[in-house]
C-alpha cells in the first residue's frame, strides 16, 4: 500500500465553513448533485439561451429584453465550460451539506461510473494501475495475518472489490461488507465469476449482518480513516465477535507519526484552515487508538506494523474465547 492508495475522492474546492441548509455551499453541493445526473444541462441551458437571443433579435424586441437574453447566454456558457472543466479533472465535489457519520452517502452519490469508482477508491482510474495498487496489501495480509488457504476472510468497507479480487485465490472464502449500495454494486459487477466471494451490505454501523465466530480473519484497509473513533469501537468490538477462537484481525490507519503522515496531516490542515473539510476526508491517528480498541476488545498478541504513512494493527482472538 503507499500513498496513492489512500485516495478518498478529492474534493474539488473547499467550501465555506458552517454550512447551513439555507447556504450556497449547501446549494451549490445539490447543484452538483442534479448536474451529475443531467450532465446535458449546461449544454441544454446554453442553446436554450442562443435561441432565446435569436428570437429577440429577429422580433427586434426592446433592448432591454434583448440585453438580459444576452446575460443568460454569457452566463449559461460559463457555466458549461465551468462544468466541462471540472468534469474534465474529474475531481469530486465536497458534499460539505453532509456529516462525516453520513457514512453511506458520499460512497453512493460520488462513484457513479467504474472510472469514477477506481479513483475515488484508490486514486488510478487506469484498470492496470488500479490492481497493482492492491499488491502491498495482499503482502501486508499475507505476511501479517497469514491468509490461509482454508480461511473465510472479512473485509469491511471492501469497496468495489479492490483487495478481495485478488485475495480470494489465497482463502477458502471472501466476505465484502460495505455500507454504500452503490459500491457493493461495482463490487459485484467487477468479482463476477469468481465463485468463493459474498458480498454484504452493512445497514448501519457494526457487523448485525453476521452470526458469532463465522470468519477466521477480518481487516479494515482504508477504511477505518473515514470512519468516527467511536464507530471505530464499535468495529472492533464486533470484529471480536465474528471471529473463530484464534482468528486475526487486521486494521490499517493514517500515521500521524510518521513523516509522510505528519505531512499529509499539515497539508490538510492548512487547506482547511477557514473552511469546511469534505465528509470523506480522512481522519489522521496513532497506532496506540487502535492498540487500545484491539486490546479492550479482548485481542491478544497486539502487534504495530509500520508502512508509512499507514500503520498496521493486528491481533489475535484467544483461543479459547
Ligand atoms: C477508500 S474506500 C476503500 C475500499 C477498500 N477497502 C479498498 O481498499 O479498496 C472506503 C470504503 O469504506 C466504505 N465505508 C465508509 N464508511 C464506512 C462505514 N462506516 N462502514 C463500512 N464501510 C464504510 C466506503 O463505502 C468505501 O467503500
Amino acid at each position: 500500500m503507499n500513498s496513492n492508495t489512500l485516495a478518498p475522492p478529492v474534493a474539488r474546492e473547499p467550501r465555506a465553513a458552517r454550512v447551513s441548509p439555507l447556504s450556497w455551499a449547501h446549494a451549490h453541493s445539490l447543484g452538483s448533485h442534479h448536474l451529475r445526473h443531467h450532465p446535458w444541462l449546461p449544454a441544454a441551458a446554453t442553446l436554450l439561451s442562443c435561441g432565446a437571443l435569436a428570437a429577440t433579435l429577429v422580433a427586434r424586441v426592446p433592448p432591454p429584453y434583448q440585453f438580459v437574453a444576452a446575460v443568460w447566454v454569457a452566463v449559461s456558457s460559463f457555466a458549461w465550460g465551468y462544468w466541462k472543466q471540472a468534469n474534465r479533472r474529474r475531481l469530486f465535489p465536497p458534499l460539505t451539506h453532509l456529516h462525516r457519520r453520513q457514512y453511506a452517502n458520499p460512497w453512493d452519490e460520488l462513484p457513479s461510473s467504474p472510472d469514477d469508482a477506481r479513483a475515488a477508491v484508490a486514486g488510478p482510474k487506469d484498470e492496470q494501475e488500479f490492481r497493482t495498487s492492491a499488491n502491498e496489501t495482499i503482502q501486508n495480509l499475507l505476511d501479517l495475518v497469514h491468509i490461509r488457504q482454508d480461511d473465510k476472510v472479512l473485509e469491511v468497507g471492501c469497496g468495489i472489490g479492490r483487495i478481495g479480487e485478488a485475495l480470494a485465490k489465497y482463502c477458502a472464502s471472501w466476505t465484502g461488507a460495505d455500507i454504500s449500495v452503490n459500491m457493493l454494486g461495482h463490487a459485484c459487477k467487477r468479482l463476477r465469476g469468481l465463485n468463493n466471494i459474498r458480498l454484504v451490505h452493512l445497514r448501519r454501523v457494526g457487523l448485525a449482518e453476521f452470526e458469532n465466530r463465522c470468519f477466521d480473519a477480518a481487516y479494515f484497509t482504508d477504511t477505518l480513516m473515514h470512519v468516527d473513533a467511536m464507530d471505530q469501537w464499535q468495529y472492533v468490538k464486533d470484529t471480536f465477535r465474528v471471529l473463530r477462537p484464534g482468528g486475526r484481525i487486521f486494521l490499517d490507519i493514517i500515521d500521524v507519526e510518521s513523516e509522510a503522515g505528519w505531512e499529509m496531516f499539515t497539508r490538510d490542515a492548512t487547506r482547511y484552515r477557514q473552511v469546511e473539510p469534505p465528509p470523506y476526508t480522512p481522519r489522521f491517528s496513532t497506532a496506540s487508538e487502535l492498540q487500545i480498541y484491539l486490546q479492550r476488545a479482548g485481542f491478544e498478541k497486539v502487534q504495530v506494523h509500520h508502512r508509512s504513512p499507514l500503520v498496521i494493527v493486528t491481533g489475535t482472538k484467544p483461543a479459547n474465547d
